[in-house]
């Protein structure tokens, strides 16, 4: 057992206490404990990764190390690609990913009891579950790493890292760029990490969305804090001629309470063939997957579109993520 100090505790706001010597050990809950330093520390290793699976497809770092994907959402790409990571480093992994109806959690068991039995098989544990503040409340009760994959409308980290990583790999930087976020800002948690960590780079802010998805105040404060260009808009034509990257986002049906009002907006915004001509050659269209009806499938042959590139660097982000925090990066 690790016997680790921890990073925070229920009542601390995360920190930046991430660098690249830092992750050992350490949980994974917030993009807030990301310097720059540390992201592009994993970046580097992310690119060796990428390096190694295109040689030889695999290789034996995490050998004999065991993960628990334990999810309490759907999910197809966050579970099954920490499972290919895991899986591709040589380790082994207990899938809790096809509905924790089959587990004990269906008998009433409690977050913390599932978190503590499930760290006496494996050494790290990736969690997804409905509520906010959920993966602290994981972190609390284990010793091992816990690595948040989605805690209901808060954060989704390394979705975050993986669509940082993407927007460098295809704009060649991260600086000077004009990134448009569009569709369910309020409750898309993908959103909600990536602006934090754009932050970090000279970046102007354009969110597109319906009244009611409008971004967080939270968030849109920190944004303005952090002396951000940033402006807000229901019309995705004001950012189309201009934007560098379009962050295009599914309206989350899952957190309405009023299904009306998620017909009201769920077709909002169609990212179609037709109004990418109006946009840069270079924009970069990305999404964090499943779409609905959100980007037109005719754009899936546009080099433009991004979002299928965005899924491989999920892997190879996970890869680094996991090598890390188990000391082997
Ligand atoms: C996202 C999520 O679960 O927050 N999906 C993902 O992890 N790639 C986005 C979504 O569900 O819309």
């Amino acid at each position: 057992m690790l016997n680790r100090p921890r990073i925070f505790t229920l009542d601390d706001a995360p920190q930046q206490v991430l660098n690249e010597h830092g992750f050992h050990g350490q949980d994974i809950l917030s993009v807030n404990q990301f310097s720059m330093a540390s992201l592009e520390y994993i970046f580097d290793v992310a690119e060796e990764m990428r390096a190694m699976v295109e040689q030889q497809g695999g290789a034996e770092l995490l050998k004999g190390r065991v993960l628990s994907c334990l999810f309490f959402e759907p999910s197809t790409r966050t579970s099954s690609s920490f499972i290919a990571a895991m899986e591709r480093l040589g380790g082994s992994v207990i899938p809790i990913t096809q509905g924790v109806q089959f587990s004990s959690v269906s008998k009433g068991e409690t977050l913390h009891d599932t978190i503590r039995t499930l760290e006496q098989y494996s050494d790290v544990i990736v969690l997804r579950h409905p509520e906010t503040g959920s993966a602290k409340i994981a972190a609390a009760a284990a010793q091992i790493p816990i690595i948040n994959a989605g805690d209901g409308t808060g954060e989704h980290p390394t979705q975050a890292l993986l669509d940082l990583f993407t927007i460098k790999e295809e704009l060649g930087t991260l600086d000077g760029l004009h990134v448009a976020m569009v569709g369910d800002l309020r409750y898309g948690r993908t959103v909600h990490s990536l602006t934090q960590l754009l932050l970090n780079y000279d970046v102007r802010f354009t969110f597109v969305s319906p009244e009611i998805l409008r971004l967080p105040l939270d968030y849109m404060n920190q944004v303005k804090d952090a002396g951000k260009n940033v402006r807000e808009t229901y019309n995705v034509a004001d950012v189309i001629g201009s934007a560098d990257v379009l962050y295009v986002t599914r309206v989350q049906k899952e957190r309405f309470t009023d299904l009306a009002q998620y017909e009201s907006v769920k077709d909002y915004y169609r990212i179609s063939t037709e109004l990418m001509e109006q946009a840069k050659p270079t924009t970069v269209v990305m999404h964090p997957l499943p779409r609905v009806n959100e980007i037109d499938v005719r754009l899936d042959s546009d080099p433009r579109a991004a979002y299928f590139r965005q899924v491989k660097n999920g892997m190879y982000i996970r890869m680094a993520i996991l090598a890390a925090v188990l000391g082997k990066a």
